[in-house]
């Protein structure tokens, strides 16, 4: 006869659902796109990783080891009521957030696992919660829109950063490159079979919500300043798709160039990266930015092949670390065990 605590696990394990999400990198819009402009997004290769099962509970556990989660446990009509660990708070909040759409509440196993460290920025928390939700919306087979999913987890991000624009949600979600507009107001697949770019990680963990609420009140200091910055980044956005298309390679370094000096007239570039930057141009990229919301994590270079081997050497001896990601990846997917 089978004990009850290998019962529980045998009805996990055939219950239970596989989910993985990529990660995103920003290309071109960032900051603008908070406040309703466009950017450029594209979903990574590396991925996250949700196992969620029912476990006969009335309780929330979560494994995350690589996060130094283990056997975390909540109630499930207390979550999000006190503080939680940064790790489990996305998790929390988007179960919370389906239990409330959906008044289905019941105890759930989750453990998640990631191909990157949650320090490059490359979106794990959206990743995370949109694999989360997938993965409760396939468990109770409720049938959601790719939107009415978007909504969910927009929702769950915002309970927890109170800001952003949920573009890394959509990467998660549709993944691909897009042209993507606040809210998923505009949600465009772009043509895209490459894009020659390296990614290199500066070593400096940015917090976003800061470099957003900082662009906020500089905003509010300068409001028509920033008006014009937002509506130059919004013109290159634009062209960028076009160029992009028409794989001119070098057209697309001229707008990473003009995005950059947008961005440092924003406030959110960093010395080091604005070091990492002059690196990859003078060792022959047609143009480099950071990505993202600055302050620290990636930037980006533009270059031939033929001269990738000679950017990557250059931006090692200055301090970075190159990341091999590949772009254009697969939204999320899942599977049943
Ligand atoms: O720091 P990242 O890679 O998560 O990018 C933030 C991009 C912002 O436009 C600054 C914020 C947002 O939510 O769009």
């Amino acid at each position: 006869m089978l004990s009850l605590k290998k019962l529980t696990w045998e009805v996990l394990v055939s219950a239970s659902i596989n989910v993985s999400a990529p990660g995103k990198l920003m290309l071109f819009g960032e900051h603008a796109v908070v406040y309703g402009y466009s950017c450029i997004v594209t979903a990574v290769d590396q991925r996250v990783y949700v196992k969620a099962g029912f476990n006969g509970k009335d309780e929330l556990v979560v494994n995350a080891p690589q996060l130094g989660v283990s056997g975390y446990r909540k109630k499930v009509d207390r979550l999000c009521d006190q503080e939680m660990p940064k790790q489990v708070s996305f998790i929390e909040a988007v179960v919370r957030r389906f239990y409330q759409n959906y008044g289905l509440v019941r105890g759930l196993e989750i453990a998640t696992r990631s191909d990157f460290s949650h320090s490059y920025g490359f979106g794990s928390s959206s990743a995370i919660t949109m694999a989360t939700a997938t993965a409760l919306s396939k468990l109770y087979l409720i049938k959601l829109s790719k939107k009415q999913l978007f909504d969910l987890c927009y929702q769950a991000v915002l309970d927890i950063q109170g800001v952003g624009s949920g573009f890394d949600l959509a990467a998660a979600l549709w993944g691909k490159t897009l042209l993507y507009k606040k809210g998923a107001r505009l949600v465009k697949k772009m043509i895209l079979d490459q894009l020659p770019i390296v990614v290199c990680y500066s070593g400096v963990k940015a917090d976003t919500p800061t470099l957003v609420r900082q662009v906020a009140e500089f905003k509010r200091k300068k409001p028509r300043k920033v008006k014009q910055i937002f509506n130059k980044i919004e013109q290159l956005v634009l062209q960028t798709e076009k160029v992009i298309i028409q794989k001119d390679w070098q057209g697309v370094g001229k707008l990473m160039n003009t995005n950059q000096r947008l961005l440092e007239d924003l406030g959110v570039s960093t010395l080091k990266l604005e070091k990492l930057n002059k690196t990859a141009l003078n060792a022959g990229a047609y143009g480099a930015k950071l990505s993202g919301a600055g302050g620290g994590d990636c930037m980006i270079a533009v270059c031939l092949q033929s001269k990738r081997d000679a950017v990557e050497q250059a931006l090692i001896k200055a301090g970075g670390e190159i990341m091999p990601v590949k772009l254009n990846s697969k939204g999320v997917t899942w599977q049943k065990k």
